[in-house]
């Protein structure tokens, strides 16, 4: 029987095998039912108990190198097996796909944006990084202008010269520097403001900025201009401007659009009045003009500005400003179908 032994190690020693199938006919002949190992341990049982200590050993070796060689096969072959099913069906049908969706306040953008395309506005940008020039004084704001305090801007650093823009007000600025009239730009942007976050007001949000100077423009086409856009997003025709101040415009104004009292809701938002203030606009101020190189007797203009969050939650009606940043699939997933 040691001679048996001796026999089968070696031949399992020597074994290889190239397939799946030659791997399984290895199993078979060594650890089926029938196999060498079977037989040898039926065997085993009729040897004499002084020689079972040595040849047990023997057997058990046997055995193990057995298990081991046919680990490896297995390895080798299941491996490769899998693999090249999927490097080769290139018909297989993929699992679905996730489709991302576009976030509520790009949606927005977007519209507003293409109402404004509609009547000849391009779009143009500027940096978030900002120095005091472009977000104040080329503006018109006084050095002891509020807006200026800590308590609102963001700096970077120990520069006082250097911040986060609080309006997108300075692409105005970057613009009229840039290029002499006639300008016609929509400027959408994000901007940053030094506040405790809560439903009302957030530390960053967006705005679109708008500008319009060319000779013989005037208060009344800024109206025109407003009343298009209000026509156009909200289907409501009906607007106020209300006199307002800023220091880049003169005059200034507030503009309202009437959103009715139909249902409850219009009375809590118009906090029934039925109006709703949508932007901050006036005639660019000469000083303005001046201060970018732009001739005040010969060029007029009109600006204005919006907060895009706040015409998001208008159209949507979301009454929690967080929810924008957050990223909150649940909130996310409800904007599905507006691509
Ligand atoms: N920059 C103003 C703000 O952030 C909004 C604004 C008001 C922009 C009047 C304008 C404007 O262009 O004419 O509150």
């Amino acid at each position: 029987m040691r001679e048996e032994i001796k026999k089968y190690l070696a031949e399992v020693r020597e074994s290889i095998a190239q397939s799946a199938e030659e791997a399984e006919a290895f199993r078979v002949r060594y650890l089926g039912r029938k196999g060498v190992l079977n037989d040898l341990f039926e065997d085993f049982k009729k040897v004499a108990n002084e020689e079972k200590k040595v040849l047990g050993k023997e057997l058990n070796d046997l055995k193990v190198q057995v298990q081991e060689k046919l680990d490896d096969f297995q390895a080798k072959f299941s491996r490769t097996e899998s693999s090249r099913d999927e490097s080769i069906d290139l018909t297989r049908p993929t699992g679905e796909l996730p489709v991302g969706t576009r976030h509520p306040l790009s949606v927005v953008r977007r519209e507003i944006l293409d109402i404004f395309s509609r009547m000849g506005f391009a779009v143009a940008d500027g940096p978030e990084i900002e120095d005091d020039w472009h977000v104040f004084s080329g503006l018109n704001f006084p050095d002891d202008h509020p807006a200026r305090d800590m308590q609102d801007t963001f700096f970077v650093g120990t520069n006082p010269e250097m911040l986060l823009r609080t309006h997108t007000s300075s692409v105005q600025v970057r613009a009229m520097e840039k290029s002499q009239p006639p300008l016609r730009i929509v400027m959408p942007g994000r901007v940053y403001r030094n506040e405790a976050i809560s439903a009302r007001a957030h530390c960053q949000f967006h705005q679109i900025e708008g500008l319009y100077i060319d000779e013989g423009v005037s208060f009344a086409d800024m109206k025109q201009t407003l009343m298009y856009f209000t026509r156009e997003f909200f289907g409501k025709a009906k607007i106020r401007l209300r006199p307002s101040y800023f220091p880049f415009t003169e005059p200034s104004a507030e503009m309202d659009v009437y959103w009715g009292l139909q249902t409850e809701a219009d009375h809590r938002i118009t906090k029934g009045t039925g109006w709703l203030e949508i932007m901050g606009c006036g005639m660019v101020d000469p000083a303005v003009l001046s201060a970018s190189s732009i001739d005040p007797e010969r060029y007029t203009g009109f600006a204005f500005g919006m907060g895009i969050e706040r015409i998001a939650m208008l159209r949507y009606q979301i009454d929690d400003l967080r929810m924008f940043f957050e990223n909150d699939m649940r909130f996310l997933k409800q904007f599905e179908r507006l691509v």
